[in-house]
């Protein structure tokens, strides 16, 4: 069947507005995803008819929104293949879950142990390892990246040893669109009895991640870059490993006995669940799982691979546009520079066709520094952009050029 992206736009309300007198091109998926209405109906629904909190009342409503809640999480868990439901964290979003990891290893780790991450880490996949660091005395290293966007893995190979108590990489670059080996990583860390935590926040929109065929010990994400609400996420963790961790907050939920002297904890996935969840995010994440399945995983990313060669081969013709990131294992992203143009400028006279691009570091400045540059302007593509959007933006960028020249 041939994909129908002009039937799924017209399940994204914001896709028809106009921006700035012109017609809406939307080009900062990676940043978030729009929404279709079948999200925006269920979360607005929840709170016509459902809404409740969960786990709590003995009431007709509270048991209804427990279920509602409780089926977002098993569609996650189907989603991804996680062995178990319980294995399915439901966080607030990607920074979350890896805080709630980074914050369960502080009794587990000393001085001399290592935590290895990448040169293409996000921010939120740098910083709670520092903070870890500092508590513990364990020392942070970096696999380096080259200049195509690529991890040097035999720099991954030399840096992983016996030391090496985690693993933590991103599944897929936000600043670059690299898609990274992690088949491989996990098993090499695996051979050195490290943990790994995979952060998915980039990845899920392109690629369906199977948790049992991966094998990693941790994978995160956010609702907000499927089609799904912001303030919602996820943390998988193998049973064994989130059993380990300490709870990262405290408070109601959590616990199976408070007295003043002591508290014990919940069974997972509780432990990790202090205070009211958003519950009506879990249900518009459930929602957007949905979704996407009904258009289909694989449909989605033969879509996005035909947008990112045409939408490569056309940026290239532009004189001076360097694209950063270049490698074969790529997602819809595209991140460049033209000429020595600030990439602010661009995005803003992109803004003022309506093109909505991001520019800057993109939370990633350490692949800033590596590449010598202040920031990128970047272009990420969802299922449901076009090939016509392509060309605007295209065009878009000849303007600007023209203009700054
Ligand atoms: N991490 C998101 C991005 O890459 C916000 O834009």
């Amino acid at each position: 069947m041939r994909f129908n992206v002009e039937a799924i736009r017209k399940d994204f309300p914001i896709l028809s507005q106009k921006v700035n007198g012109k017609q809406l091109v939307y080009l900062d998926n990676g940043a978030t995803s729009q929404k279709p209405q079948q999200v925006i109906d269920a979360i607005a629904n929840y709170y016509k008819e459902l809404n409740a909190n969960v786990h709590r009342g003995v009431h007709t409503l509270s048991q209804l929104a427990t279920d509602a809640f409780e089926e977002g999480r098993a569609k996650i868990q189907q989603h991804i293949n996680a062995k178990e439901s319980y294995e399915v964290i439901l966080t607030s979003g990607t920074t979350h879950s890896i805080n709630i990891v980074a914050n369960g290893f502080s009794n587990m780790l000393k001085d001399g142990d290592e935590i290895l991450i990448s040169a293409l880490e996000h921010h939120s996949n740098i910083v709670p390892w520092q903070m870890l660091c500092e508590r513990t005395g364990a020392t942070l290293k970096v696999i380096p990246m080259n200049l195509e966007g690529e991890l040097v893995m035999d720099d991954f190979d030399s840096l992983l040893n016996s030391n090496t108590k985690i693993v933590a990489v991103n599944h897929v670059s936000n600043a670059l669109g690299t898609i990274n080996p992690i088949r491989y990583m996990i098993a090499e860390a695996h051979k050195v009895g490290a943990a790994v935590l995979i952060d998915g926040a980039q990845s899920v929109a392109h690629i369906k991640p199977d948790m049992q065929e991966l094998d990693c010990d941790f994978y995160t994400f956010s609702a907000h870059k499927i089609c799904g609400p912001t303030g919602t996420g996820v943390l998988y963790g193998k049973e064994e490993w989130l059993n380990k961790l300490i709870p990262f907050q405290g408070g109601g939920e959590m616990i199976k006995e408070v007295t003043f002297e002591k508290t014990t904890y919940a069974d997972l996935p509780y432990k990790f669940e202090a205070g009211t969840p958003n519950i009506a995010g879990v249900i518009g994440f459930g929602a957007a799982i949905d979704y996407l399945n009904a258009i289909g995983m694989n449909a989605i990313a033969q879509q996005e691979e035909e947008i990112l060669k045409y939408a490569t081969a056309e940026l290239l013709k532009i004189p001076e546009l360097k694209i950063w990131g270049t490698s074969k294992e790529k997602v819809s992203v595209i991140s460049f520079n033209v000429g020595n143009l600030h990439p602010y400028d661009i995005g803003t006279i992109l803004d003022n066709s309506g093109i909505a691009v991001r520019t800057g570091h993109h939370c990633a400045q350490p692949i800033m520094n590596f590449c010598e540059i202040p920031g990128t302007v970047r272009a990420s593509f969802s299922f449901y952009n076009t090939i016509e959007e392509v060309d605007l933006l295209v065009k878009g960028i000849v303007k600007a050029q023209k203009m700054l020249n």
